[in-house]
């Protein structure tokens, strides 16, 4: 794989060819009519790829426990550009899930140099103060750091026997010169990743991670890691009906019936297949075709839709049997939005994107001078209209600012057809930008002081 089929997590270059993306890694594409009370970002196209997102909506559709695992850098200032992911969070909240904020200070002072104490106080008062603004509950919200949980850090001890380097390479391009402190950190992501599951944290649910294309690394490796540690596999049979397969490995070896030899213990092995047995027909499969020498169990009468079922009582049995029970992460990625500049939105460019605490002149001239899709003449524009694609100013409303699909589809018609200039685009957008901040800023006064609520008992 060269360098270029690659995504660097810790690059600000991101490709946005997201159709490749989603053929070269195996996403699947976001569909908003399946989705309950889709949001402004599903509507819209911009939550564009998942991974078994289908898992969560069931949950939704059910009222099942499900929960959201997202992080934040502590480092910089936050911009409209990590809005986005809060955005998604606060609607699987609002859709009932319980949400665990990871603040990734490990990570920052990994790869960023960033000190713990000054993560914590960027994490706070630029972060969570935000989180809180944008409208997170803190109710079922709780933010906690990488340095202060150490099941996470025990995870990442623990997932790591399950990789190596020669993975770490063709994921992330790490070489001999890679510092090692940048080595570890995937690892303890993908605990942070994993660890709601546990029983300490809410115990095993499906946890969806919304995420940049750029992440989606961290998602490939603790899947893989994840279904390496499964006991028990439940696949497709060629002719219908469901598999499942024990996974024999060498730590649980000895529970699922194989001898120091090798050898088949019949009476052990009889055992876990009644359990497993008793399972399935709690679930309502009574026509089971099992194969204990093998280790195999066919469901006939099971379809690809009872996987996930099947899937959730056998994690809770391995759980039983003393096995980790763990769920491959569900995740959703959004398009990243362009600049204010017509290049890449960063952090390090101030003229690039606009900061939740930005002033409102400040912001205005951003928008100003942001990039546009008018005519070079005004007579050309009437002829011609805008083009809504490459304006900066309609983009900020469709991705932020504009919550109205109808207001917005008037927007882009009366753009694209001439009557809207490039600079009455920009005034309606500086108005929208002007009410969101102020609106931000107002409620970031009234949560001044109780930030605590969102902080987990071990982050205070
Ligand atoms: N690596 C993420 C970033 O660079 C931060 C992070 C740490 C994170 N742990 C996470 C993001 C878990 C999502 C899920 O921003």
């Amino acid at each position: 794989m060269g360098n270029g089929d690659r995504i660097d997590p810790w690059s600000s270059d991101q490709s946005t060819d997201y159709d490749r993306i989603i053929k070269q890694f195996g996403l699947e594409t976001v569909d908003p009519s399946s989705l309950p009370n889709p949001g402004m970002l599903h509507r819209r196209g911009i939550v564009f790829a998942h991974r078994d997102l289908d898992v969560v909506v069931g949950c939704i559709q059910r009222s099942d426990p499900f929960g959201v695992l997202t992080g934040l850098m502590p480092s910089g200032r936050m911009h409209l550009g990590h809005s986005m992911v809060i955005d998604q969070v606060r609607w699987f909240q609002e859709q009932g899930a319980d949400i665990t904020v990871t603040v990734a200070d490990l990570e920052a002072l990994a790869t960023r140099g960033t000190s713990l104490s000054e993560g914590r106080q960027t994490a706070i008062s630029e972060y969570v103060h935000n989180y809180a603004a944008l409208g997170l509950n803190p109710d079922t919200t709780n933010v906690y750091f990488q340095s202060s949980r150490p099941e996470v850090q025990r995870l990442a001890f623990t997932m790591g026997r399950r990789t190596n380097l020669s993975e770490f390479e063709a994921i992330y391009g790490f070489n001999g010169e890679t510092n090692l402190a940048h080595v570890q950190a995937p690892l303890v992501q993908a605990g942070d990743i994993i660890h709601p599951q546990l029983d300490e944290f809410g115990g095993l649910r499906p946890i969806v991670v919304p995420v940049g294309i750029d992440q989606d690394p961290h998602l490939r490796l603790t899947r893989g890691i994840t279904q390496k540690t499964n006991w028990f596999n439940v696949n497709a049979r060629k002719d219908g009906g469901m598999t499942v397969a024990l996974s024999v490995q060498a730590d649980n070896a000895s529970n699922l019936g194989i001898l120091p030899g090798g050898k088949l213990d019949v009476g052990v092995r009889a055992t876990i297949f009644d359990r497993i047995e008793a399972v399935l027909t709690e679930l309502g499969f009574s026509d089971l075709l099992l194969n204990p020498k093998h280790g195999t169990i066919e469901i006939p009468g099971a379809t690809l839709s009872d996987r996930s079922s099947i899937r959730m009582v056998l994690l809770a049995l391995e759980r039983e049997m003393g096995g980790m029970g763990l769920m491959p992460p569900c995740s959703t990625y959004h398009r990243f939005a362009v600049g204010m500049t017509g290049d890449k939105m960063s952090s390090s460019r101030p003229e690039t994107t606009i900061f939740m605490d930005d002033e409102i002149e400040q912001m205005s001239k951003k928008v100003m001078r942001a990039h546009s899709g008018g005519q070079p003449t005004v007579e050309e524009h009437r002829r011609l209209g805008g083009d809504s694609s490459k304006d900066v100013a309609f983009q900020y409303l469709q991705f932020f600012f504009e919550p109205d699909d109808s207001i917005l589809d008037d927007i882009r018609n009366n753009y694209e057809s001439g009557r809207l200039l490039a600079g009455d685009v920009k005034q309606i957008c500086t108005d929208m930008a002007t009410e969101w901040l102020l609106d931000l800023k107002e409620k970031r006064d009234q949560w001044a002081g109780r930030l605590d609520e969102f902080l987990a008992p071990d982050a205070i």
